[in-house]
């Protein structure tokens, strides 16, 4: 929208999804504004043209109307209708992360955030991204509830303990924006801000490879923790006591409880945390928890490590080349 980008009243439109989100919002306005000012400019209308003008004059009393009845149900049941209608798509465009899109993990932690690419760059507060990519959040919290929230994106997802969350933008404009918390998480929250860079390809790229030349990949890191924390002991081959590992990320598990389940990051983060939960068909429940043991980031990495053994056969090796985005929403 023309309008967002003069009017100081609205943050910069710097992704693909921001026009969406004006429009449905400026139709908001809109529609509000119309019945406002109809229904000011009817009460003062009728205080004036239907007045008492004597002591004795009684209005006749009105019995009822079907068509005024159908006109005041049906006209705004159609707006509503228009409405949700039109706020469901756009939350689904949100909320719906394209399959090809750039995968950057977030964690949320009283009171920063700390954000890691695939390649093993690492950021505090601060987001470098391509300009004309699609780039995937995935989000977890260290400790409370944080939302993650960038303006000029039109986007804003909470960011909890326990479990991940996804968001997705293309930014369309290079530029430095502002990124919040967005979720009262304590004495601290007002400084949890941060600022996204978005980079035309190029220098992106430069950015990249510059800041990811010392840095292992995340894949590599999970890699090395796979080998400290001694799941290779069980996981590597076959082991009578704990299945291999390979091929694993985003196929489906029999349990011994008869149900199957996606192994998306999600189920491998619970098994990590919580081993007992779900236990695979054919194996005790030997494995003991990690919770405590690794931090948010560390299991993120793992995950990435996980995934990057399904396409590389026979070796133990982890490539951020593998790093894509499987549908495991
Ligand atoms: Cu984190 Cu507010």
């Amino acid at each position: 929208m023309i309008l967002s980008t003069q009017l100081p009243l609205f943050p910069e439109a710097a992704s693909t999804i921001a026009p969406e989100v004006d429009a449905l919002y400026f139709f908001l306005i809109a529609v509000s504004s119309f019945f406002a000012i109809l229904i000011f400019s009817l009460v003062f209308f009728f205080a004036i043209r239907y007045r008492r003008r004597s002591e004795s004059e009684r209005p006749r009393p009105i019995v009822g109307s079907l068509k005024l009845e159908l006109l005041w149900t049906v006209i705004p049941l159609i707006l509503s209708m228009v409405m949700f209608a039109w706020g469901a798509k756009v939350y689904y465009d949100i909320y719906t992360p394209p399959t090809d899109a750039l995968n950057i993990y977030v964690v949320g932690k009283q009171w920063m955030w700390k954000l890691q690419h695939p390649e093993g760059v690492r950021e505090i507060n601060e987001l470098h991204v391509p300009v004309g990519a699609k780039v995937r959040l995935t989000m977890t919290s260290e400790d409370v509830i944080h939302s993650f929230y960038i303006p000029a994106f039109r986007i804003k997802m909470d960011v909890l303990p326990g479990r991940y969350t996804t968001v997705w933008f293309e930014a369309t404009r290079p530029g430095k924006y502002h990124l919040f918390c967005a979720e009262y998480c304590g004495t601290q929250h007002s400084n949890m801000i941060g600022s996204v860079y978005a980079l035309e390809p190029d220098a992106y790229e430069d950015w990249l490879s510059g800041a990811s030349a010392q840095a292992l990949s995340m894949a590599e890191a999970g890699r090395q923790i796979f080998h400290q924390a001694d799941c290779v002991t069980c996981h590597l081959s076959d082991d009578p006591l704990g299945p291999s590992l390979s091929g694993l990320y985003g196929s489906r598990v029999q349990l011994d409880s008869g149900e199957t389940v996606v192994a998306d990051q999600e189920y491998i983060r619970e098994s990590i945390l919580n081993p007992n939960a779900k236990i695979v068909a054919g194996y005790e429940s030997v494995m003991p928890t990690y919770r405590g043991l690794l931090n948010e980031e560390e299991i993120l990495q793992l995950i990435a490590y996980i995934r990057s053994i399904n396409d590389i056969s026979g070796t133990d090796g982890g490539s951020a080349a593998t790093e894509r985005m499987e549908s495991d929403q």
